[in-house]
């Protein structure tokens, strides 16, 4: 089960941007497992890993090495597709978040599109809760979204908060509040549909508190910041001080 910290906010650490500096080089270093057991040790709840399909940081080979070696849950982020729901199926991590993904994006651009798919994701979600898996949906913080999560049966959805990260980090105050009560409003109105809410992306010490203070949020997932932080502070600490920013943002 799921460890909870203090005031039920969990956080999890995700590791993909590790495995991008290995892969850099092509060899061993940094490994992406110690870089996890490491984040447990300083605070983190669970770790969170991209197996994305060009497989251009993590590899099929860091899922196993994770699924073995970890303490703390693994948040297997995939795609919706037939090889990914088959990895899935074969290591039966704790959780899996169902991500949209373009070859061509730096990262996961937007939400995953439930409601025109929703049979489609439907379908795909089922095996991996017959499995056990919790099942989360990575999706925007959209009322249709929300409701088409809902009525295919997802545990529950993560919602994407890189709107808002990139309007505080370009000084966009107008833009920000209106991001912001978009994801406070659509976090309780998930929760009022018996949805767990997560949140993640592109979170920084500078953005996360007014995330974490939302009483229905229960995890936020960040990584690239995270490891970026490292460098200058090393993995350790830099968890450490966003779990405190975590907590003193909980009532
Ligand atoms: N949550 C999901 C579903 C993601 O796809 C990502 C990015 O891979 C994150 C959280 C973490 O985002 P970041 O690396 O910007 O903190």
């Amino acid at each position: 089960m799921v460890k909870s910290s203090s005031n039920s906010l969990r956080l999890g650490v995700n590791i993909d941007h590790v495995a991008t500096v290995r892969n850099a080089r092509g060899g061993k270093y940094p490994d992406p497992l110690r870089a996890a057991l490491l984040a447990e040790t300083a605070g983190a709840d669970g770790i969170t890993a991209h197996l994305r399909e060009d497989r251009r940081h993590i590899t099929d080979k860091d899922i196993e090495l994770l699924i073995d070696g970890l303490n703390v849950p693994l948040n297997f982020e995939m795609a919706a597709t037939k090889e990914m729901q088959e990895i899935a199926l074969r290591h039966i991590p704790h959780a899996v978040c169902i991500v949209p993904e373009k070859r061509e994006e730096r990262t996961t651009e937007g939400g995953l599109e439930v409601a025109r798919e929703e049979n489609k994701i439907g379908d795909f979600i089922a095996p991996l809760r017959e499995a056990g898996c919790r099942v989360s949906i990575f999706i925007a913080a959209d009322k249709r979204q929300i409701e088409s999560a809902a009525r295919i049966g997802a545990p529950v959805i993560e919602l994407h908060t890189g709107a808002y990260c990139d309007a505080h980090a370009e000084g966009r105050v107008e833009d920000c509040k209106i991001e912001l009560k978009r994801l406070s409003e659509m976090s309780e109105y998930a929760n009022k549909l018996g949805l767990e809410v997560h949140a993640g992306h592109g979170l920084t010490f500078d953005c996360v508190k007014p995330i974490a203070a939302f009483p229905q949020v229960m995890e936020l997932n960040i990584g690239h910041f995270l490891i970026g932080e490292s460098i200058y502070i090393g993995l350790e600490a830099s968890i450490k001080k966003m779990r405190k920013l975590m907590d003193d943002a909980r009532p």
